[in-house]
């Protein structure tokens, strides 16, 4: 497994994503979803990412379950968390969904990951989506009380725009050291929005969620047409063959080759998938292909 330094961590540039581990969280699912963690743990991914409402908290409990069977584990993988998006009807019924940063809704999201997941610290914590109403200075203050208090060592964000990037480091003391979002071969916005740019000025690690999207299955807001994917298919179908690999390695290989040095985020319940994703590292991507998928998404060359 390729690592990188992520402050005073080594992290596998594959983070495995816990999103999905828990299924439909029948005991079949649930027994599959610690399957896939151990194959992760196995073949050396290192960096395991949550949420608070991934599988309404379960994925979190199911990760602290592996910690209460093997507690010297924890020594050995890096914890990232996230939170800010507040389900509805909650804490009263007729809330709307919404984000939220507010310092007591913050402190007690977080201490309740800390308890499902069996851990006394996060290495990383992430404002899960923008809150339009959030306040960079009240949002530092939250952070450092985090800190102090042993509870998270490192903090970062997640479908941040540059702008609220800048703004939300402007108020800290300390740098932010990742930005989580989606990218993948539907999604491009972060090569031309300036997320990249800023987190290679920045170093920022960019983390990639749902990178498969658009292959593998239908994209997030899906606005392929059914040409489109016949194009990107036949694309990825003759450079497999060239590669001597699978499509969706190639994917992979695909954002890699991204000089901010994306990482994308595995998230197969699957164990020989999890394995195989690390064959990408070994593929020696070429620029002419690389812009050659890139025309077949797009439809027509570059300007
Ligand atoms: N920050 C955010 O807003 C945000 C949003 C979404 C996700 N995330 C994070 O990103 C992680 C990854 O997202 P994701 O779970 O959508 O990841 P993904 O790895 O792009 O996709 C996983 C899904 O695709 C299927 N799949 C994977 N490889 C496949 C293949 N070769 N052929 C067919 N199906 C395949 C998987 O099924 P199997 O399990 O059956 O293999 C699973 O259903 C999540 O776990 C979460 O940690 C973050």
């Amino acid at each position: 497994m390729k690592k990188f330094t992520l402050s005073e961590y080594t992290s596998s540039r594959l983070i495995y994503g816990c999103m999905r581990i828990v299924g439909d969280n029948s005991s079949y699912d649930r027994a599959k979803g610690k399957a896939a963690l151990k194959t992760a743990l196995d073949v050396g991914y290192n960096h395991f990412d949550h949420a608070d409402i991934y599988g309404g908290g379960e994925c979190e409990s199911l990760f602290g379950e592996l910690l209460t069977e093997s507690p010297s584990l924890r020594d050995d993988v890096i914890l990232t968390s996230k939170a800010g998006i507040r389900v509805g009807d909650l804490p009263n019924l007729g809330d709307p969904k919404c984000y939220d940063f507010s310092h007591n809704y913050l402190i007690s999201q977080v201490e309740a990951s800390l308890k499902r997941l069996n851990t006394d610290y996060l290495d990383l914590f992430l404002l899960h989506r923008p809150d339009y109403l959030f306040n960079a200075a009240d949002v530092a203050e939250t952070f450092m009380q985090l800190k102090a208090s042993g509870k998270v060592k490192h903090f970062g964000v997640s479908n941040f725009s540059p702008s609220q990037v800048a703004l939300l480091q402007s108020a800290l003391s300390e740098s932010l050291l990742v930005n989580q979002v989606e990218i993948n071969i539907h999604n491009i916005n972060s090569f031309s929005d300036g997320t990249l740019d800023q987190c290679q000025q920045l170093g920022i690690t960019p983390i990639a969620w749902c990178p498969l999207g658009g292959v593998v299955y239908p994209a997030w807001g899906n606005t392929f047409s059914s040409d489109d994917e016949q194009r990107i298919e036949t694309e990825l179908a003759q450079q497999a063959q060239q590669y001597d690999c699978l499509p969706w390695q190639l994917i992979l290989a695909w954002l890699l080759k991204h000089p901010a040095n994306i990482c994308p985020i595995i998230g197969s319940t699957t164990p020989e998938r999890i394995v195989a994703a690390k064959k990408a590292f070994s593929l020696d991507y070429s620029h002419e292909d690389w812009y050659r998928l890139l025309e077949a998404r797009n439809g027509q060359p570059v300007p």
